[in-house]
């Protein structure tokens, strides 16, 4: 059986349903992985909704699910470097993840190293990616700046904090105030606590925001800025705009990049990345799980179990 968790239509967390679908056969440069673990992203519960409907029209049923952990039980033509039982990890291009067995690019994975279980390994490729492309890409963050991180204890903010601090940028981070100790251990040398700090009044001079909040965040973001500074948000794709005359603002968007992935696999497995799992939910409890991604979670991301 292949257990997928799939919406019919738009709605709230009952739109969500565990369904019997067909096995995947892998076409040429997939292969089929046994889906172990799966993060949850806010991207889930975005589709759900319906928020996205117009940007990214589905034809529905759609299985949802963005990122996988798994073992590869099945090999389609022209796929290199992979075969029937390595353990693999990565994000998928597009929907898909949540099910038992998903047919995958396999240009997008990399082998998931013995020292990583496949909950901790589901937890990576999203927010890894997308921390490090905005960080360094998109952000061109260097050595010596400072870089003010908004959402930082989420599971993006969480790599983006940690690769920050290895760059030799100085970071500010923000936070509910419960996620400070947490952030600090991950390499922040400031936490601003949201609920009971004006980030605006304490953060100046700052060469890159990383916003991973959006709304009221972002507004109030431009002022912190230095005068060469820019602000790179994954959260307002309408940040460009936004921007006041003079400012930088740039939308980003993460892609799949198994080269980068696989420098970040490398670096948590010789422990100089730290991977934090909030919540371990099982395929029947996903629903909820998602629901808690919208409504508030602790530190770092959730995962699916299959
Ligand atoms: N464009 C892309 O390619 C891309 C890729 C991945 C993710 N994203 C987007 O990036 C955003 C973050 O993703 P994520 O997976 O890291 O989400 P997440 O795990 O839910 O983290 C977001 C964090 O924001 C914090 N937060 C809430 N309100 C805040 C505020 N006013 N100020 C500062 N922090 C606040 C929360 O932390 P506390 O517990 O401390 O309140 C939460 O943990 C989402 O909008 C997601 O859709 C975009």
């Amino acid at each position: 059986m292949n257990r997928a968790l799939r919406i019919h239509s738009y709605g709230d967390a009952d739109a969500l349903k565990i369904d019997s679908i067909a096995m995947p056969t892998p076409a040429s440069g997939q292969v089929v992985v046994h889906v172990k673990a799966a993060g949850i992203n806010s991207i889930d519960w975005k589709i759900r909704d319906g928020w996205l409907q117009n940007d990214f029209p589905l034809p529905l049923p759609a299985t949802l699910g963005v990122e996988l952990a798994g073992e590869v039980i099945e090999v389609g033509q022209d796929v290199g470097g992979f075969a029937i039982g390595d353990r693999v990890m990565g994000p998928s291009v597009g929907l898909g993840a949540y099910a038992d067995f998903v047919a995958i690019a396999s240009n997008t994975l990399v082998k998931t190293p013995a020292s990583l279980t496949d909950e901790r390994a589901a937890a990576i490729p999203v927010g890894a990616l997308t921390a490090w492309q905005a960080l360094f890409e998109a952000g061109e963050l260097k050595r010596g700046q400072t870089v003010l991180i908004h959402g930082a204890a989420g599971g993006v903010g969480s790599f983006a904090v940690q690769f920050a601090r290895r760059a030799g940028a100085r970071v500010i981070a923000t936070a509910q105030g419960i996620n400070a100790g947490y952030l600090r251990g991950l390499g922040a040398d400031e936490v601003i606590d949201y609920r009971t700090s004006s980030f605006w009044e304490r953060a100046k001079d700052v060469d890159l925001v990383l916003d991973l909040v959006g709304g009221a965040v972002l507004a109030n973001s431009w002022q912190v800025l230095a005068d060469t500074g820019r602000i790179v948000s994954a959260a307002a794709p309408d940040i460009e705009a936004q921007t006041p005359a003079g400012k930088r603002g740039i939308w980003f968007q993460m892609r799949p990049d198994a080269a980068q992935l696989a420098e970040i696999v490398g670096l948590v497995d010789q422990g100089g990345v730290k991977v934090e799992v909030s919540e371990v939910a099982a395929l029947g409890d996903a629903t909820a799980a998602i629901e808690r991604n919208k409504t508030g979670h602790g530190p770092g991301k959730a995962v699916i179990l299959f």
